[in-house]
């Protein structure tokens, strides 16, 4: 497991491979870095991300997804190259009070280090601090490493039939 702590206010994670990060929420001026990941990210990666073969966010997008009254999205760098984004974690507020939507999205090259197991812990933690009691994610039933993920935060699907099943995490 990798370790994780905090530092200068953001959330450090350091992976299975020794390499050190840094996760802080995200601002209206990262949209560009964003749009970066997105494009470094593998159409496969970006599918199981938003469930469409989407090529990016748009500004519209962005503007709702750092909007803090929508919740919170994180993004995750080297600690040594603070303006590359490798990952964003959001944690949505939905229509039910205390619920809110995970969904994590590593990039390509960063994957299978340990990055997206502690990405889900750190937002579980966001998500409590923010009085949720829940939160749920829709993941590919294909989809083994989010379901690993998922299941390190005791995850329970509510639905087992489709290609996408809904998890919900109790907080
Ligand atoms: C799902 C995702 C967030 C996981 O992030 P990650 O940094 O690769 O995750 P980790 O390195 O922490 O690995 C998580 C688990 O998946 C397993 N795993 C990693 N890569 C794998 C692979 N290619 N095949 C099978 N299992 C794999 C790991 O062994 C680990 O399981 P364990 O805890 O039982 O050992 C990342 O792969 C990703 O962004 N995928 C594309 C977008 C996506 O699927 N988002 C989720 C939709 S909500």
């Amino acid at each position: 497991m990798p370790d994780a702590g905090h530092r200068d206010g953001a959330h450090s994670i350091t992976l299975t491979n020794g390499t050190a990060t840094r996760t802080r929420e995200a601002a209206p001026d990262d949209l560009a870095p964003v749009q970066e990941l997105h494009r470094r990210c593998s159409l496969r990666s970006r599918t199981l991300r938003y469930h469409a073969g989407k090529s990016g966010i748009s500004p519209a997008e962005w503007r709702q997804l750092s909007n803090p009254e929508r919740g919170t999205t994180l993004v995750t760098t080297p600690a040594e190259r603070a303006d590359h984004i490798i990952a964003m974690t959001n944690v949505m507020r939905t229509d039910q009070k205390g619920v809110g939507e995970l969904a994590i999205l590593v990039e390509d090259a960063w994957q299978s280090r340990g990055l997206g197991t502690a990405l889900a812990e750190h937002a579980a933690t966001v998500a409590r601090r923010e009085g949720h009691h829940t939160l749920t994610a829709a993941v590919t039933a294909s989809n083994k490493p989010m379901l690993h993920v998922l299941e390190r935060l005791d995850a329970t699907p509510t639905n087992t039939t489709g290609p996408v099943l809904d998890l919900h995490i109790p907080l």
